[in-house]
Parts: structure tokens; C-alpha cells; sequence
């Protein structure tokens, strides 16, 4: 058991729960709080958004969380805000307020979740206002499934409750002195252990006592294992309170400026970077994840985790990022194209942990491209996704770097297919050449998400993409935004 101190709807709480126990498993089961749903249990349908703040950042707004898919013990000190905890004195909150008033809700199993969803973009708003363009409201809600009211009267709440009549309560800024949990110097082998380290020095000492915990940052993986294969985890390390984890910092490494990026930055503390310095890998995080899953995910996690389906490190790999692995005793740096080793296999030793990765920054003169192909737009795992990186000087290719996720045991640089570019004129006949390459280097497999065949196919297509796009510079064919 591991005790959790916080504040719910801005009342202090505390209770004992399994290290396993989601947010939602606390709420509804523990604490009889109904109102937050559970749809799929799998962070893929909104149904159980809820909002979380961490109160001791003054700076910090509320961001929304799937309930289903968040470790109840990462609420420690935190402020947890529910649809129960909306209304104030009879009067409804200006989310609840205009889904009514639009008529934005029809059987309502979705609807406490997209209200909160609203929670967050209202408060957000309310502190730092920004255009409320399609593209945004597409972002926050593209995590919230509908199945039978459909998307316009939602959209029509979220633009009206703007004007809506609201006084802050006082709670929502209520604080909670901060909680350290005491972690454990020694526990047998099958006890439960929940540790929460606030450095990477503790971290690793605990790692090195603890080499088959399971270390948890965002969870949106991991914990699939509990709902959706009913594993008991109960050794876990939450890294979420380190902050040397958290960090990006602007860095030269090996010759080339760029960021050491914390393993603890999720992705929406990382979108301004991509936005600024790579915007097709900052589009990507829109197709990665809905906006509950890129606040908690972190870019550490996707690659420790090691899926062939990751969707970050195919686009590591191809602008050649370093990733930094750390124990007790000091840390080393690899490329990260020499990571993955096998199906869920990596060059980590036991006691090591993913601490950071070097973003090198991309030349001036050089161009990535990522497309991703999934079968749901805004929160779905890849069937394939190919990364490039090349500069292109008189028609030549050069600096050639490509990778797939979805067509190997591992996030996979596609060498042949380098080699078969590199030095080449932009051509037919080289990009012919580079589909050979593929078709005798990678022989991805089939699963649910597609066939050997259809992947093959759509890797070849891809290929095809990058070169017409390469023949008509101007006329990129990318689906940034659904018509309106
Ligand atoms: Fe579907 Fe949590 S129940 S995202
Ligand atoms: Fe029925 Fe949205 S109102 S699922």
C-alpha cells in the first residue's frame, strides 16, 4: 500500500491504495465519486478526463488526464479536479453551462469527460487567452470520442463559454504542503514497492536494489498491462518527481549544438521546441497522442518502452539523437540507432535508466519529413511510420537518414535504403532503387493494425511520397486539418 496525501475538487484527501490503483479505480471504486466514466480503459475514448494541477507551481493550470490510464499515487500533492467538482451553488460551470445551452449531449456517457476536457481549455484560457482556432479546438478535444451527438454542438460550446458568466472559486488555487513518500530501503523480492525518487542519484540507487520494478512516468503503456492484460504490477518507481528528468537544455555534444532533453519531458512540455525547430516531428505529436495522453507521455518512456510501434523513435533515429543511460555509478551515451536491440530488447543494463536524450539540431540546408499512417487521426498507434532526413543540393540527395517504426522487431534506420539514395540525383530510377532496398531489408510483420503485405506496400508508398514530394517542392500533400 502506499499513501497519498492531495486535493480533490479543493478538499484535502488521503488514503492508502495498491501501487497498481488508477486514478479512476480510486474514484469510482474507492471514493464513490461516479460521475468520471470508464469507455475503453485504454486512454483511447476521454470518457474518464478528469484535471490535475500541480499546486505548488504557481504558473501551473489544470491539465486534463485519462483517469483510467494515471497511477493514483502521481496525485500526491496535486490538486485533482472531477465533474463532480464543477458546479458552484447550484450554478453550472460555463463548460456545462453551454453543452447545455448547445445542445451538445445526447445519451451522456461521454459527457462528463468532454466537460472536463472544456475545464481545462476554460481555465487555460482564462489565464493566458490564445485564438480559439479549429486546429486548437481539434486539440483538445480530439481525445474526447462522441458517438452520438456528433462534433458541431460540442465545438459551439467550447466557442461560447468564453462569454459565459463564472467566478473562480477560491479552492481552485488551494495548495497542499508538498509529501515526500518514504521509499523503502529494503523490501523482499514479491513484497509491494511503490518509490517515488525526487533525484537520479536516489533513482538509481533504487534502481540498482530493484532491477525488476517497473519504472512509470506517463503510464500510457504500461498501464494497458492492468486493464487490458490484468497483470498485478505492484513494484513500481514513479519518475515523475525528478526533476534533473524533467529538464531541456541547450547543449553542444559530440560537435553539434542542440537540447539534452530530460526522459521526464512529456510531450506537451517538448511541443515548443519541435514547433520551433521541427515543425513535421511537432505535427506528429498532434497524431501521437490526444491531448490527455501528450500531457502525461513522455519522450523517455516512448523509448524505453521499446515498442516496434513507437512513434518517437523512428524520428530520433532519423536526425541521429544520442541517448544517455544512467546508473549508480555514472552515466554513457549511445546513438540511439544502437539501442534497440530486439522485440522489446535494449542496450540497457539492469540497473540503468533511460536519463536523457541529445537532440542534434537539424542544418540549415537539411529537411525531415515524418508520416505517420494509422487508421484513427488523432490518437492511434501506427501501422507505419517513416521518417526522412537528407539535404537535397542541384537535385542530389545527401546526408540521407531514414527510419521506420511498424516494419521491424525494433524502430528500425533503413541503411540499405540509405546507401541507395545517398550521392543519387533525385530521380525514378534511384527511388526504384531505394523500394528494392526496402523490399529486401525490412520484412515487417502482420498484427492487427495491418498485414505484412499492406506494410510493405505503404513503407514503398511512402518512399514514393518523399519523391514526388522532391519533384514538386511546393506542393506538399499533407492532411493538416480536416475541412471545417
Ligand atoms: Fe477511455 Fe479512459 S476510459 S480513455
Ligand atoms: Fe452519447 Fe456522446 S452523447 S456518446
Amino acid at each position: 500500500m502506499a499513501t497519498i496525501e492531495f486535493l480533490l475538487n479543493g478538499t484535502p484527501r488521503q488514503g492508502d491504495v495498491p501501487p497498481d490503483t488508477s486514478i479512476l479505480t480510486l474514484l469510482r471504486d474507492h471514493l464513490g465519486l461516479t460521475g468520471t466514466k470508464e469507455g475503453c480503459a485504454s486512454g483511447d475514448c476521454g470518457a474518464c478526463t478528469v484535471a490535475v494541477r500541480n499546486p505548488s507551481d504557481a504558473k501551473a493550470c489544470f491539465q486534463s488526464v485519462n483517469a483510467c490510464i494515471t497511477p493514483a499515487h502521481q496525485l500526491n500533492s496535486r490538486h485533482l479536479v472531477t465533474v463532480e467538482g464543477l458546479a458552484q451553488d447550484n450554478q453550472l460551470h460555463p463548460a456545462q453551462q453551454a453543452m447545455v445551452e448547445c445542445h451538445g449531449s445526447q445519451c451522456g456517457f461521454c459527457t462528463p469527460g468532454i466537460v472536463m476536457s472544456l475545464f481545462t481549455l476554460h481555465t487555460t484560457q482564462q489565464r493566458r487567452p490564445i485564438p480559439l482556432t479549429p486546429e486548437r479546438l481539434e486539440a483538445v478535444l480530439g481525445g474526447n470520442l462522441c458517438r452520438c451527438t456528433g462534433y458541431r454542438p460540442i465545438r459551439d460550446a467550447a466557442l461560447s463559454m468564453q462569454s459565459l458568466p463564472w467566478q473562480t472559486p477560491q479552492w481552485f488555487d488551494a495548495s497542499l504542503p508538498a509529501t515526500s513518500v518514504s521509499n523503502p530501503d529494503q523490501v523482499d523480492e514479491n513484497a509491494s514497492l511503490f518509490a517515488q525518487p525526487s533525484t537520479l542519484d536516489e533513482l538509481t540507487r533504487i534502481r540498482r536494489r530493484y532491477p525488476d520494478a517497473r519504472l512509470v512516468a506517463g503510464a500510457t503503456d504500461l498501464w494497458l498491462e492492468i486493464t487490458q492484460r490484468l497483470v498485478e504490477l505492484n513494484q513500481l518507481i514513479d519518475v515523475t518527481r525528478i526533476d534533473e528528468l524533467r529538464r531541456i537544455e541547450e547543449a553542444s555534444f559530440q560537435g553539434q549544438s542542440g537540447w539534452w532533453v530530460g526522459a521526464g519531458v512529456t510531450y506537451t512540455h517538448l511541443e515548443p521546441l519541435l514547433e520551433a525547430h521541427f515543425p513535421a516531428f511537432a505535427h506528429l505529436l498532434h497524431r501521437l497522442g490526444s491531448q490527455q495522453i501528450r500531457n502525461t507521455g513522455t519522450i523517455g518512456g516512448n523509448i524505453a518502452n521499446a515498442s516496434p510501434i513507437g512513434d518517437t523513435p523512428p524520428v530520433l533515429q532519423a536526425l541521429d539523437a544520442w541517448v544517455e543511460l544512467t546508473n549508480a555509478d555514472g552515466s554513457r551515451q549511445i546513438p540511439l540507432s544502437t539501442f534497440f536491440i530486439d522485440y522489446k530488447k535494449t542496450a540497457l543494463a539492469a540497473d540503468e535508466v533511460v536519463s536523457r536524450v541529445f537532440l542534434p539540431k537539424l542544418a540549415d540546408t537539411a529537411t525531415l519529413k515524418v508520416w505517420k499512417l494509422s487508421k484513427r487521426r488523432e490518437d492511434d498507434i501506427s501501422a507505419v511510420l517513416g521518417a526522412f532526413c537528407y539535404r537535397l543540393e542541384a537535385g542530389v540527395m545527401f546526408d540521407v537518414r531514414i527510419a521506420f517504426g511498424g516494419m521491424a522487431a525494433t524502430p528500425k534506420r533503413a541503411l540499405a535504403i540509405e546507401k541507395a539514395l545517398e550521392g543519387q540525383s533525385v530521380s525514378k530510377t534511384s527511388f526504384q532503387a531505394a523500394q528494392q532496398a526496402l523490399d529486401d531489408e525490412f520484412t515487417p510483420m502482420s498484427d492487427v493494425r495491418g498485414s505484412q503485405l499492406y506494410r510493405q506496400q505503404a513503407a514503398r508508398n511512402l518512399l514514393e511520397r518523399l519523391y514526388l514530394t522532391l519533384c514538386a517542392p511546393n506542393q506538399e500533400v499533407m492532411l493538416h486539418a480536416y475541412a471545417h
